[in-house]
């Protein structure tokens, strides 16, 4: 059994340098890629504050493929381009929005959703997953997000796939 958990009111590198840690551990030594999915997401949400959703899409046939998440139940496929998933997975770039009603094409699985932030998975040069966090907050993700969870994806990316 393992027992993570976040530091009481610590700050966001701190937080993301506990996740990152436990992630590494939760994950080494196993090569099943969806269950590694689903006990990051499991992290995620148990460590990051202020989410309504947090969770993976796999690139199947050339399209998203809903995978394992927290949340509310979303839009299980998206096509490359669409919507801010499908805009990361296009540009192999992560994109983190501040207002989701300001992206166009943003795609609203979950109405409460305000900001965004979806971070690519690669592997061999080809996206082969994206990593999706949604929030209630306006602008709730920043750089210091941004660096975590690339720091997060360039640790793990390899066994999420
Ligand atoms: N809002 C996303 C769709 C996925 S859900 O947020 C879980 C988008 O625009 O790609």
């Amino acid at each position: 059994m393992f027992d993570f958990a976040p530091t009481a009111d610590a700050d966001k590198a701190t937080l993301y340098d506990d996740l990152l840690s436990a992630a590494d551990a939760l994950t080494a030594g196993e090569r099943d890629a969806v269950a590694n999915m689903a006990n990051i997401s499991a992290l995620i949400w148990q460590f990051l504050p202020d989410l309504n959703w947090a969770g993976f899409y796999r690139m199947i046939d050339g399209e998203l493929v809903l995978g394992p998440f927290q949340g509310k139940t979303a839009c299980i496929r998206i096509a490359l381009g669409k919507g801010v998933c499908g805009a990361a997975a296009a540009s192999a770039e992560t994109q983190l929005v501040e207002d989701v009603h300001a992206f166009p094409g943003h795609i609203a699985c979950d109405a409460a959703s305000a900001s965004e932030i979806v971070v690519p998975v690669m592997k061999d040069g080809q996206v082969v997953a994206v990593l999706d966090l949604d929030s209630p907050s306006p602008a709730r993700f920043n750089e210091a997000d941004r660096a975590g969870l690339e720091a997060l994806i360039a640790r793990i990316g390899a066994r999420l796939a």
